[in-house]
């Protein structure tokens, strides 16, 4: 079966999937489109992504992933077997599969995310971890009995957790993440200039000039609309200024939680935490100024990791080397996955 083991990114997002000796292979919107008279998917990924806010009455949007758990059995079946699909033909045939999960999802959720994959045929499903997962691909070492500080910011949820011994010492997630900052872009638009705009150009918007922390030069980006008073098509020309005073509420809330959960952390964990500093992870760590804004708010080092948003599929597609160990119960091995099933 060598070279034919799989490792899947669930994210809010997109759905990346990672083939062992290749990497990732695939990257897609986690997002499928229905035709609402007949109940058929009429679209997956890009195609689908490209309909975001241009549907018409007979068809929706869906994503049938949220949080990294599934909300939609049938549409995440469907997805999931689109892209198991697109891949296989690169030969792989009933493959063992490493799934990365949110660390604080229930039984309920987890079976969910088991049933959907091992409906496309898959022979062996094992779980990992999702900040685990991130810190693997960020290339740390997290066998060791040493602290580390990984934040995930992805599209749906923050994951954030303390690693030691290939293991969470603890962990909090909060549903604050790329959605969240587009969700508040939108509202500060409608409040401030009475203009309607789409999800994806609020996300144009802070792709290209969002920020959490003061630009040393401020950018402007056009956001085109609707006016909410008279109907009429309108645009405003956005600053980064006003990027920043959109983003940094739901930025403030997530650092937040990220404080109270450092303030619960094991002392010896937080002394090794306060000399390597953090690893930022996820799409969102992207998003300008957040290594500045964590560095001021929690007063330690922060590395944001090279090509964050493919970290968590890395990582995971790293730990397929541990499923043998994970089938044969080998012990004295440190395993960072979780679950199998
Ligand atoms: N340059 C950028 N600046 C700011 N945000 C960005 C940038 N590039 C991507 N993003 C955001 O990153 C998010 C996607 O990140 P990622 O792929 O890590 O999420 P995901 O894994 O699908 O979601 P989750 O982990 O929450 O389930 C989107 O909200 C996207 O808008
Ligand atoms: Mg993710």
């Amino acid at each position: 079966m060598l070279g034919t083991d799989i490792a899947i990114d669930l994210g809010t997002s997109s759905v990346k999937i990672y083939l062992d000796g290749k990497g990732i292979v695939l990257n897609e919107p986690a997002i499928v489109s229905v035709n609402l008279e007949t109940d058929e998917v009429v679209a997956t990924g890009k195609e689908a992504y490209a309909m975001v806010g241009r549907t018409s009455s007979k068809i929706r949007v869906c994503h049938p992933l949220s949080g990294g758990v599934v909300s939609n059995f049938d549409l995440a079946k469907c997805l999931i077997e689109t892209y198991l699909r697109k891949i296989s033909a690169s030969r792989v045939v009933m493959p063992r599969v490493v799934v990365s999960v949110p660390c604080k999802i229930t039984e309920v959720e987890k079976r969910a995310v088991v049933d959907v994959i091992s409906s496309s045929g898959v022979r062996k499903i094992c779980l990992i971890e999702e900040p685990v997962a991130a810190a693997m691909g960020a290339n740390v070492d997290i066998s060791a009995p040493h602290g580390t500080l990984v934040v995930d910011i992805g599209g749906g949820t923050t994951d954030m957790a303390v690693l030691s011994l290939s293991g969470i010492a603890i962990s909090r997630s909060v549903k604050v993440a790329g959605d969240a900052f587009d969700a508040a872009i939108i509202k500060y638009i409608r409040r401030k200039y009475n203009l309607i705009i789409g999800q994806r150009m609020a996300e144009a918007c802070k792709i290209a000039i969002g920020c959490v922390f003061p630009r040393k030069e401020i950018l402007t980006f056009r956001v085109k609309g609707r006016n909410a008073m008279t109907g009429l098509p309108q645009w405003a020309d956005i600053s980064s200024d006003e990027a920043l005073e959109a983003l940094i509420d739901s930025a403030m809330q997530m650092i937040r939680v990220l404080q109270e959960m450092l303030e619960k952390t094991p002392p010896e964990l937080m002394g090794d935490i306060y000399s390597d500093g953090m690893i930022v992870t996820g799409g969102s760590a992207q998003l300008y100024g957040f290594d500045q804004l964590l560095a001021k708010k929690t007063k330690m080092p922060v590395h944001v990791a090279d090509d964050p948003q493919d970290c968590v599929a890395v990582g995971a597609g790293k730990a397929i080397k541990f499923i043998d160990d994970m089938e044969n119960k080998t012990y004295g091995v440190l395993n960072p996955l979780s679950a199998a099933y």
